[in-house]
């Protein structure tokens, strides 16, 4: 089945979600063929939750240990997304898109649709997630400046927002995608670590060490004596990102089927911006979805 998507395309409903035509055919791609390695750590997440937040500090993270010295020049020559592959996109294409010495691959793939080669092997899942209101507005806005580039008007805000609280979105329904993982995180917790953009932005030092420790290269006593965490957190930070010049306007993101600009992926990078778009119905309408949605299952987002 088809229905209209929020950006022109159509989307199309497979195995309970749906899918822009390029996700889908690079999904059943890596479906029916990916392999991980056993070291491999997938940076999972629905679109707009922090996922450039999120390859930027797993990036930095592992590179400060491993590849000492690197890090920032990486961080700084090249766009996040450019360093942590897509899985149902970059390595559908090919899977030699990427550098092996770095285990990190990411991926919108909702959790029951991935590849059973990740499921079962002793690769490891870190997923972030987002306050529904705020991830649909970053949509919005992202999609909408997409279409812009193209010079093609935008879908009305209004209008994105019925598909959306239809469970229609690239990857959605959204609250589909978070009990996902939310659910397999309980049952394999040292497999899956959930995060929050709203806890991880109040407290992310304490997020980075986390971060590092579930990743197997946690902070030694000295480098957090000698400031490393700050040093990480501060070059992944929405301020320093967004400022650099391989993420303002005019570079174009690599290999994607519609160009996106790198700037793109930065917009305001804040908790509760949707108030500032949503009237304070649809903003009820959507948080009553979310509490039905997730009834039951012990998973209470931050708003
Ligand atoms: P807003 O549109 O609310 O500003 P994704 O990376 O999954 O596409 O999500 C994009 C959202 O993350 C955008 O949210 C963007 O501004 C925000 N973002 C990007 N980089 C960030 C960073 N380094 N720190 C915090 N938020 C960031």
């Amino acid at each position: 089945p088809r229905v209209k998507g929020l950006n022109g395309y159509d989307y199309y409903l497979y195995q309970g979600f749906f899918y822009a035509p390029f996700f889908l055919e690079g999904l059943m791609a890596v479906q029916e063929c990916f392999n991980p390695q056993s070291t491999d750590i997938f940076v999972a997440s629905c679109p707009k939750t922090g996922t450039t937040w999120l390859k930027a500090l797993t990036f930095a993270i592992f590179t400060r240990s491993r590849l000492s010295g690197s890090t920032t020049s990486s961080l700084l020559a090249k766009m996040p997304h450019d360093c942590v592959p897509l899985l149902e996109y970059d390595l559908a294409q090919n899977p030699s898109n990427r550098d092996l010495a770095i285990p990190l691959v990411s991926t919108h793939v909702p959790y029951s649709c991935l590849p059973k080669s990740i499921i079962s092997s002793s690769c490891k899942i870190i997923y972030i997630c987002r306050d529904a209101k705020d991830a649909f507005v970053s949509l919005w806005y992202f999609l909408a400046r997409l279409q812009m580039s193209k010079n093609v008007e935008p879908l009305p805000l209004e209008e994105a927002f019925e598909l959306f609280c239809n469970g229609i979105a690239n990857f959605g329904p959204y609250w589909d995608h978070v009990l996902g993982y939310w659910r397999a995180s309980l049952e394999f917790p040292e497999k899956i670590l959930f995060l929050t953009y709203e806890e991880m932005k109040k407290d992310t030092a304490a997020h980075a060490k986390k971060l590092a420790e579930f990743m197997g290269c946690s902070f030694t006593l000295e480098e957090e004596e000698g400031g490393e965490v700050q040093k990480i957190i501060s070059m992944c930070s929405f301020e320093k990102l967004s400022n650099l010049e391989v993420n303002k306007n005019g570079k174009h993101r690599l290999d994607t089927p519609i160009a996106i600009q790198n700037s793109f992926y930065f917009r305001k990078g804040e908790i509760g911006d949707w108030a500032n778009h949503l009237t304070p119905e649809m903003g009820a309408r959507l948080d009553d979805i979310m509490e039905r949605k997730l009834k039951g299952s012990g998973l209470k987002l931050p708003r």
